[in-house]
């Protein structure tokens, strides 16, 4: 049933976009060049998808604090995970005549319209970290390499199994994506998937669920990532996922080893599922999965030196900010915008890209958190005690 109800909402996804592209498809906006300067004390809007998740404050509230340093005037909104208050809080930004908008979009195709409007009042619109799809209206993007956080997942779990030294299972393996509106998610199972399609095609990797109705040898991305989605990239959502997981296949003592979760807040609601189904299944022994993640979240930090998840992926959202900051300057200033050097296609266009580099973190080097400054020393070790 639920798997029937991904698949309409998926086929609904599909239509919008299609019908958003076919209108998008012939509007040009204000055009990208260089050139046009935005005077200082201007008004930049930054608008963050939600305030639920760890990382978006981060991003959001340390991108306000340097541009504010450089003297610009921020209006920082998030948007609690709804498209339509998202599109709300742009068209507020551009009533209050913001020259740059920032958008980390809940909904990568349902904020076109609101986009589109920034564009058409003459601002410059920068997708953050989440592409914009399916229209004109988005000058710039900035991101870490998307499928790279998929690949540093699955070769951590690759790694863990000792699939390369010839183990042969077969191994179970159960797999989430993140959430079926944003754009990143699909890129982060691709990294993964393409890694771990030839061991089930070698059948050392098995997915014994049918989770999203199942992942075989001959699932694709574009057929599979949406199917074992989990809608806001909810712990809640993944948790009951995971229940009925357990409940329909690991119920009578059967070995799970391993989890791919794109998110950490996904892998805490998979460990909840697990403490409270599996109690016979324990951290820090053979018996307990490889649970991978995505941000260093604060519970990351906490489950990774407990052994409930074994890694995640950290994106110093610090240098996303200034990486953002420096465009927003280059634009200001009538500069050519540099190191947008690569390319994303939203369906519509090639967006300039600007990438940077996820890293992998387990036990091993948990303290490079507090090296990198993301976390304070104290905090590290209030998370750790
Ligand atoms: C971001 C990830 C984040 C996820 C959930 C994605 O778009 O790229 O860093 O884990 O959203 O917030």
């Amino acid at each position: 049933m639920k798997a029937l109800k991904r698949t309409i909402a998926a086929a609904a996804g599909l239509a919008m976009m299609a019908g958003l592209a076919a209108c998008g498809g012939g509007r040009t906006g204000t055009s990208s060049t260089s050139g046009e300067k935005v005077e200082k004390g201007a008004t930049i809007g930054i608008s963050m998808p939600t305030k639920s998740e760890e990382r978006w404050n981060k991003d959001g509230n340390g991108l306000k604090k340097d541009l504010e340093a450089k003297g610009y005037k921020v209006i920082l909104s998030f948007a609690d995970d709804k498209p339509a208050q998202q599109n709300a809080d742009i068209e507020n930004m551009v009533n209050n005549s913001a020259k740059i908008v920032v958008v980390a979009a809940k909904d990568g195709t349902a904020v076109g319209p609101a986009v589109e409007k920034a564009k058409d009042a003459g601002a410059k619109v920068i997708a953050y970290d989440r592409l914009i799809m399916n229209t004109e209206a988005v000058d710039y993007y900035a991101t870490f390499q998307l499928e790279q956080t998929g690949v540093l997942e699955a070769n951590y779990i690759i790694d863990k199994l000792g699939l390369k030294d010839g183990k042969k299972g077969p191994f179970n393996i159960e797999l989430f994506s993140g959430s079926p509106d944003d754009n990143n998610a699909k890129f982060f199972f691709k990294g993964a998937w393409d890694l771990l399609q030839p061991y089930f095609k070698s059948g050392v990797l098995v997915s014994p669920s049918k989770h999203g109705g199942g992942v075989t040898a001959k699932s694709t991305v574009e057929s599979t990532w949406q199917k074992i989605s989990v809608m806001s990239w909810k712990a809640e959502q993944a948790q009951k996922d995971m229940e009925s997981i357990l409940d329909s296949t690991y119920a009578h003592g059967e070995k799970l080893n391993a989890v791919l979760s794109p998110y950490d807040g996904i892998s805490q609601g998979v460990i909840n599922a697990i403490q409270s189904k599996r109690p016979d299944m324990k951290p820090g022994t053979d018996s307990w999965p490889v649970i991978t993640g995505q941000d260093a979240m604060e519970i990351a930090i906490t489950n990774i030196n407990a052994g409930t998840q074994a890694q995640t992926v950290f994106k110093d959202v610090n240098k996303l900010a200034k990486a953002v900051e420096e465009m927003i300057i280059q634009i200001a200033e009538g500069k050519e915008v540099t190191g947008a050097d690569k390319t994303y296609n939203n369906g519509t266009k090639d967006v300039k890209s600007k990438l940077l580099d996820p890293v992998s973190i387990t036990k091993d080097n948990l303290t490079d958190l507090v090296t990198a400054g993301y976390v304070t020393q104290a905090r590290f070790d209030q998370l750790t005690k």
